[in-house]
């Protein structure tokens, strides 16, 4: 169960590298006001829903704690990125405010994460 966890938590990296990665490409264009939520980011929100969600169960299934508050503060960033990314995924340009929201977001959940015990 161990590795199924681990190779679980490593499935859940790549999401997140691959949702942040697609964010920080367009920093550039964000300055510019051009920047679009691209397939990087909404497959990569998508990834850490899904991983996250089998994360629990695994972890359940193993006996483990899991902190309930933690995970469910990092559901609800996530629910609001995907929403997000989801709607305006075929806009061209995405505004300055919002893409930047959303990069502001995912950087807090990794904080979240990697900071509440
Ligand atoms: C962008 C959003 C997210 C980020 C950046 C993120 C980040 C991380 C990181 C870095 C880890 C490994 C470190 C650790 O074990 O604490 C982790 C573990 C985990 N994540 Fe996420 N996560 C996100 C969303 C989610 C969601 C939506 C769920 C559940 C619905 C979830 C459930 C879990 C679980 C169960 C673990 C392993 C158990 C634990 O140690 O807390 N994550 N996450």
């Amino acid at each position: 169960m161990d590795v199924l966890i681990n190779v679980f938590v490593a499935l859940h990296i790549i999401g997140i590298a691959s949702l942040l990665g697609g964010f920080l490409t367009q920093m550039t264009a964000m300055g510019e006001g051009t920047a679009r939520f691209n397939k990087a980011m909404l497959h990569g929100a998508l990834t850490m829903l899904v991983t996250g969600v089998a994360l629990v169960g695994l972890n359940q299934a193993d006996d483990q704690i899991v902190n309930n508050i933690k995970i469910g503060v990092k559901l609800a960033v996530l629910i609001v990125v995907l929403g997000l990314v989801y709607v305006k995924r075929d806009e061209e340009k995405v505004g300055k405010g919002m893409f930047a929201a959303v990069g502001a977001l995912t950087t807090a959940n990794i904080f979240i994460a990697t900071l509440w015990n």
